[in-house]
């Protein structure tokens, strides 16, 4: 198998750019077009993770204080092609100081869309590597096991851990991934500090992607 690193390349050297945040179901975009979209515990590192994917800075807003992705924020990529895949940005979940009203709605949007997004291609639940599955991430598995919802776990902050750590942190992982059935077997380590791993999870959107209809011309063999 090609591993689609040149194709991962291409389509995040496209310009991406904020389409729309959404704070309640009906706001969704129509799901007339691929998703991918990055799940995890508030201050993960979600929003960190799409700005290294994207080479930007401050496309998604990243904070010091967790809870700050407080809508589902859904980014075009490429920006101006018809049919563009959507990158989406959802709220942690695990943020304990907003108030429970607050927590509850934005944990029922995200449950809702996880659980009825037809065009939801993956799920990326990240995992900090410093501190594993927690129980809200095993109640967010279960909820995407349950609806059929393909996804990958990713580890995030390598560079917070050393390399026996990031070997036996991907081994954990990868067992716990055996026993969920939809979950993808694979792990992908990332820091978006030093972009370890960043080329490796471009590459496996660009494979859920139609890159062809986006104007990718394979070349060579790398797809
Ligand atoms: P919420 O929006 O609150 O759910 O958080 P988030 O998951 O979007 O996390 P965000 O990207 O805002 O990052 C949270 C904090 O972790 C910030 O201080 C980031 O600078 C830091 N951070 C994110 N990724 C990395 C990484 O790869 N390495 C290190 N060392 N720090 C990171
Ligand atoms: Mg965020």
């Amino acid at each position: 198998m090609t591993n689609g690193i040149a194709a991962g390349r291409w389509l995040f050297a496209q310009n991406c750019a904020f389409r729309l945040g959404v704070a309640d179901p009906d706001g969704l975009p129509p799901p007339d077009r691929d998703e991918v979209a990055f799940a995890g515990r508030s201050n993960v590192g979600k929003s960190s993770l799409i700005n290294a994917l994207t080479g930007r800075d401050n496309l998604a807003r990243i904070s010091n204080t967790p809870g700050r992705t407080q809508e589902l924020n859904f980014f075009a990529l490429p920006a101006e092609a018809a049919g563009a895949l959507h990158l989406v940005d959802l709220p942690g979940y695990g943020y304990a100081r907003e108030s429970k009203g607050k927590i509850a709605a934005w944990q029922s949007l995200t449950r809702d869309y996880l659980r009825g997004r037809a065009c939801l291609r993956r799920v990326f639940v990240l995992i900090d590597a410093r501190h594993g599955l927690k129980s809200n991430d095993h109640a967010t598995l279960n909820i995407l096991d349950e609806a059929a919802v393909n996804y990958q776990l990713v580890a995030t902050k390598i560079d917070k851990i050393s390399e026996t750590e990031s070997d036996t942190l991907a081994a954990a992982l990868a067992e716990a991934a055996r026993a969920r059935p939809a979950a993808h077997p694979d792990i992908i380590r990332t820091s978006s500090r030093t972009k370890a791993g960043i080329d490796e999870l471009r590459a496996a959107i660009a494979r859920l992607a139609d890159l062809e209809s986006l104007g990718y011309k394979a070349g060579g063999t790398d797809r």
